[in-house]
């Protein structure tokens, strides 16, 4: 009795140390007022424990530099340019999940299985209610139209968001065309390249120029900040989807992502996370707490952002816009974005 008794007890224990050890380290890019929410239910759910590193630069240099004794077991970072570092780099394990095959359309992940997009965010023209009237843009390429001359305001092009615009542009249009598209939005400019997205919407909101380039999220943050300035700058623009015609490519879209560093010691756990960052309730927090939108296509966004519009994203696969990065750069260089 008293062996069975011990037996169990040893057995019971031991399962728990294992539960109780489950862990996952991560090192994030993303900001910490968006990442815990997940964090707090992903503990919650599956009983593993997080431990978060969070920088805006440098986790890339950090994970190389320590090679094999990296503690590092999920990398999370937004824009496909930043995310395809870790992959250039070898940074990253193969994942092997049916769950994220399943959740996340191929275009948004790595055709070698080394990273999934976890949300997606739109890059949208804004123009001012009042200066600009509704139909007068709906493309990209209309804000190379000399009409536009002096009404335009830009963060300068060697941001990656907006390098990865212009590298769906080389994508879309060719070369040639992309460039001399760079060449006539830059003359179109009311003032040198400035500012992040806000600042854009700032400066239509104060009259210095009509019409501008953003994040669709930036939109959200205005539009619902504590400051009452920063909801007035919302309220003096209208968000416009680009290339929505029925033959036309969609809106250039960008992701946010995450992959399995490559000596994780805690793979499992670690594709666990990525998972449930794929599932319905996840997917839905992204929009509820940073205005981006699903990657799962069973589901729905949030009533908010269904009210901005729906839309059709362009369905280039998104590595295509890393890899062109370079290129895009060169021709920023070139036109002065
Ligand atoms: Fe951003």
């Amino acid at each position: 009795m008293n062996l069975i008794l011990s037996l169990i007890i040893l057995f019971l224990s031991l399962s728990f140390t294992k539960v109780i050890g489950a862990e996952v380290n991560i090192y994030s890019h993303r900001q910490p007022f968006l990442i815990n929410p997940f964090l707090e239910k992903f503990t919650a759910e599956t009983g593993i424990k997080t431990n978060v590193v969070y920088a805006t630069k440098g986790l890339a240099q950090r994970l190389k530099a320590e090679g094999k004794n990296s503690p590092a077991d999920v990398i999370l970072t937004v824009d496909i340019g930043r995310l395809y570092i870790y992959d250039d780099l070898d940074l990253l394990a193969s994942i092997d999940s049916d769950v994220l095959d399943k959740n996340i359309p191929q275009n948004l992940k790595s055709p070698e299985n080394k990273w999934v997009a976890l949300s997606k965010r739109s890059r949208v023209i804004v123009t001012s209610k009042n200066r600009v009237n509704q139909g007068e843009i709906s493309k990209i390429e209309d804000l190379a139209n000399e009409k536009w001359k002096g009404k335009i305001c830009s963060r300068p092009g060697s941001h990656v968001y907006n390098r990865a615009l212009m590298a769906s542009l080389i994508l879309s249009l060719g070369e040639k065309a992309a460039e001399e598209w760079a060449k006539k939005f830059v003359a179109n400019l009311s003032r040198r390249p400035q500012g992040n997205d806000r600042a854009q919407v700032k400066a239509i909101f104060e009259g210095q120029c009509d019409i501008s380039i953003i994040n669709n999220y930036y939109f959200g943050k205005l539009k619902y900040s504590e400051d009452t300035k920063q909801r007035e700058w919302a309220k003096s623009v209208r968000l416009i989807f680009p290339n929505q015609g029925a033959e036309d490519r969609g809106a250039h879209i960008n992701i946010s992502g995450g992959g399995v560093a490559k000596y994780s010691k805690n793979k499992k756990e670690a594709v666990a996370l990525l998972e449930f960052l794929s599932k319905a309730q996840s997917q839905k927090m992204y929009g509820e707490i940073n205005f981006e939108y699903p990657v799962n296509p069973s589901v729905e966004t949030t009533e908010e952002l269904k009210s901005w519009g729906s839309f059709k994203s362009d369905s280039l696969p998104i590595i295509s816009i890393a890899q062109k990065a370079y290129d895009a750069q060169k021709i920023i260089d070139r036109v002065g974005w």
